[in-house]
């Protein structure tokens, strides 16, 4: 199905439309390897996970991503996308090759885990027979890239011919489509014009419409990544350390964050109080970030991240006070509904997700804890089997003596206060993202209460003021 190289092209893949491997594709790979097939792109994608290939060669995206779903379907059907857990047949195919490979949190330490990406790059050198790009896309610690460069021309056969570049992601999930079809930046690590010529091929549809790209070494291109997403975590931590400044003062976090919102140089973006961040990434980047700059020796530069993970965890246990005091000050016994369980809404992704993390603290706490996600119940139950976890809404909150919201869903936003308080046993319920009307629920008898929010409604006052002036 895909067009044959010519030996001249072989020799010297730079063309036109570069063929492209994708090693690696779960959230990241596989939303790499279908964007890049409905640019025009013909691209191999490859995993050693035999089902995860069945499915996708099927049609079948094995993970919640909105529209990526009608996106490989699409593609599919034009012939330019394939899978296969092949890696020889990868490496006859690609001319670039990008590893999307996982770089989870390690075991017993906050550094990242290498293996998957230094077990990629091995096999991919070890078995390359002309010229070809190397392009990481996983999140690294800074140095990697120079590390598995020095690795890449001992292991190849074709020794420096096969060379590495460092392109990182910064797609959102739940937004993986259009952040990959349409991104804020390009960043191109490279240590060659020749690897730089081939990733303008291979974005040259978003090149042409303006998209900035900062050209940079492997180094910087490895730091922007994980400066991007610490920088993220540290707003987000920021805005949840004044929530607890003002849970000891009686202020409310939300005027306060949409006041500063105002301020264009603060802005409103990652700036929403409540339970904070988790996922795949945010945690584990701020970590192994700060683990990788004390190995640097520039521990101190950074030893700021260890608060805003702390600030970040404390959210948690704050958040299980405030449902343990509606519950009269003891959960044993006590059934609470725990709406959400991915770590955040459109994503069916529990990986450090703080809504899961609360469902089994309370669980721990003796409370009766039943589960309701609208996509990530099935990754939950996997994660926390011992859980109860519901089928809808409904069958989650009927009897239950306090309603904890946990991941802000608009199934859950949309719900009538009203209807769901016909079905709970006390009308009770934590919004623990800030995500539902408070009036409303307060309306409808309600003890409504939020991370950083005064227990007595002040908004009234507030919005009668604003009326005045
Ligand atoms: C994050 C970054 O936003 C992406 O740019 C990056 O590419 C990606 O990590 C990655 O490294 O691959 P993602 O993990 O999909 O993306 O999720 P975010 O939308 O960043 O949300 C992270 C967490 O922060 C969620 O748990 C969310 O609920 C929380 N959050 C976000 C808040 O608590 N408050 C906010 O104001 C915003």
């Amino acid at each position: 199905m895909f067009t044959t190289r010519s030996p001249e092209t072989e020799l010297d893949p730079i063309a036109e439309h570069p063929r492209i491997t994708v090693l690696g594709v779960g959230y990241l790979g596989a939303t790499h390897a279908v964007c890049m097939a409905a640019l025009g792109f013909e691209v191999l994608g490859v995993d050693v996970d035999q089902q995860k290939i069945q499915e996708l060669s099927s049609g079948r995206v094995p993970f919640f991503e909105p529209g990526l779903q009608e996106k490989l379907s699409e593609v599919l059907r034009t012939g330019r996308l394939a899978f296969t857990t092949d890696l020889d047949a990868a490496v006859r195919f690609g001319d670039v090759h990008f590893i999307c490979v996982g770089t989870p949190q390690s075991i017993d330490s906050d550094a990242a885990d290498l293996t998957f990406v230094e077990r990629a790059f091995e096999a991919l050198a070890s078995r390359a027979r002309r010229k070809a790009l190397l392009v990481g896309k996983s999140t690294v610690p800074i140095g990697t890239a120079e590390r598995l460069t020095a690795m890449v021309n001992t292991r190849s056969p074709i020794g420096e011919a096969l060379e590495l570049a460092w392109n990182p992601e910064f797609l959102r999930e739940g937004f993986a489509v259009d952040d990959t079809l349409h991104p804020d930046r390009l960043v191109f690590g490279v240590a060659s014009g020749w690897a730089e010529r081939q990733l303008r091929a291979v974005y040259a549809p978003m090149l042409r419409r303006g998209t900035p790209l900062v050209v940079a070494d492997l180094a910087t291109a490895e730091l922007v990544k994980v400066a991007a997403n610490s920088f993220l975590a540290t707003k987000i931590s920021y805005i949840n350390a004044m929530a607890e400044v003002c849970e000891a003062t009686g202020a409310d976090v939300d005027r306060l964050a949409e006041a500063l919102s105002h301020d264009e140089r603060i802005g409103g973006k990652f700036l929403k109080p409540g339970l904070g961040f988790g996922g795949g990434c945010l945690p584990k980047d701020l970590r192994a970030f700060a683990h990788r700059a004390e190995e640097l020796g520039v521990g101190r530069a950074v030893a700021f991240l260890h608060e805003i993970d702390d600030i970040n965890t404390r959210r948690r246990f704050r958040f299980v006070d405030l449902v343990r005091d509606l519950a009269g000050g003891d959960l044993h016994g006590a059934r609470v509904a725990a709406l959400g369980a991915a770590f955040k809404p459109n994503s069916d992704d529990v990986r450090d997700a703080p809504a899961l993390d609360v469902a089994r603290m309370l669980a721990l706490e003796g409370a009766d804890v039943v589960v309701y996600d609208p996509e990530a119940n099935e990754n939950a139950h996997r994660t926390y089997p011992d859980l109860d976890y519901a089928g809808s809404l409904a069958e989650a909150v009927t009897k239950a003596d306090v309603v904890a919201l946990l991941t802000e869903w608009d199934e859950f936003g949309r719900a009538d206060p009203n209807e769901l308080g016909a079905l709970v046993n006390a009308r009770r319920i934590v919004d623990g993202r800030h995500a539902l009307d408070a009036d409303a629920y307060r309306e409808a008898g309600w003890i409504f209460r939020a991370l950083g929010q005064p227990t007595e409604p002040v908004g009234m006052i507030t919005r009668e003021a604003q009326a005045v002036n």
